[in-house]
């Protein structure tokens, strides 16, 4: 009763990480439901192999002495069955890592995504212009490959739900396969330790009908929108005043940084901070009064020295460029 009362919790815990957008099961990418067939071929064989040992191990608990193995079965478990069961297992994942690598030669589409120290910088090169920060969008059915670089430090690229893990080492370009079946929003997440605030390096793909994908391509390699709205003007009016374009670029301003994101079409993001707070005017204004505070170490400053009407307008602006 005591055990099943401490085994029921824990196994409730364990199954709640077998879903949601960041989960390996169940994904919507070819690449992805490979992986999961290869690693449910390793569950139910470490299963099995558990299993016979520890009913050899209860063979030999009822047997006693009696139960000694020979030589024979010494050899037979303990050298011919592992070597011909981790034989075919590496055959399996290798042959299946090559498969998957050699699928970007088919790729109709290409995408740069680079990991910074904690974000990701993302670049359409067949749509000039369209650059965006921890959001990758893709047309569904179509073969993409993810081409990944990093400028600092090594990051790691996973989003479970489309595609196993890539590591982007400085100085080196890496390739990635994705093809995404079934349109949704797969959340990815670094899986390299690169710093202090590695666990909050996340970012968004979501998978698309291809209509829907070119028409927002096209928008994003256009320049921000623009508004008669004074309280929007202000907005843009205080975001140059405040030195923001020395990192950030707003396409259709005099901003013109490249240290973060840019935020040409920010308001039509799924998060900021990658994938840290929501990109609403709340979350927007709060990121800039207290970045810090958020996200402890990160390039950006809090700007806790904007007068409230200033982050108000600053805040509504940046979540109006869609
Ligand atoms: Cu980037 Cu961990």
């Amino acid at each position: 009763m005591r055990t099943a009362a401490l085994l029921v919790p824990a196994l409730a815990v364990l199954l709640s990480a077998c879903g949601g957008p960041q989960s390996m099961l169940g994904g919507g990418g070819s690449s992805a439901a490979a992986i999961e067939t290869l690693w449910w071929a390793m569950f139910w064989a470490a299963v099995a192999i558990f299993a016979l040992v520890l009913f050899l191990a209860a063979v030999g608990g009822w047997r006693g002495r009696r139960a000694a193995p020979g030589t024979l079965m010494v050899a037979a478990g303990g050298l011919v069955l592992p070597v011909a069961l981790l034989s075919v297992l590496l055959v399996y994942s290798v042959s299946l890592g090559e498969r998957l690598a050699t699928a970007t030669e088919r790729a109709q589409l290409r995408i740069e995504v680079e990991g910074l120290q904690w974000w990701w910088r993302v670049e359409y090169p067949g749509a000039p212009g369209a650059v965006l920060a921890n959001e990758i969008r893709l047309p569904v059915g179509v073969q993409v490959e993810i081409v990944l670089g990093s400028p600092d430090v090594i990051h790691s690229l996973w989003i479970p739900g489309l595609a196993g893990k890539q590591d982007m080492t400085p100085g080196r370009k890496a390739h990635l396969a994705l093809l995404a079946e079934k349109p949704g929003v797969y959340r990815g997440q670094c899986a390299e330790f690169c710093g202090a605030q590695h666990a909050l390096m996340a970012l968004y793909v979501v998978a698309m009908p291809p209509a829907e994908f070119d028409a927002w391509l096209a928008r994003q390699a256009e320049p921000a929108p623009t508004s008669e709205d004074a309280l929007l003007q202000r907005g843009r009016e205080v975001f140059i005043e405040a030195g923001c374009g020395a990192c950030h670029t707003v396409r259709g301003t005099p901003a013109k940084g490249r240290l973060g994101p840019d935020l040409t079409h920010v308001g039509g993001r799924l998060s900021i901070g990658a994938g840290l707070l929501p990109a609403n005017i709340g979350a927007i204004q709060g990121w800039i009064a207290d970045a810090q505070n958020h996200k402890p170490g990160n390039l950006m400053p809090s700007f806790n020295r904007l007068s409230g009407p200033d982050l108000n307008a600053v805040g509504a602006w940046l979540a109006s460029l869609e």
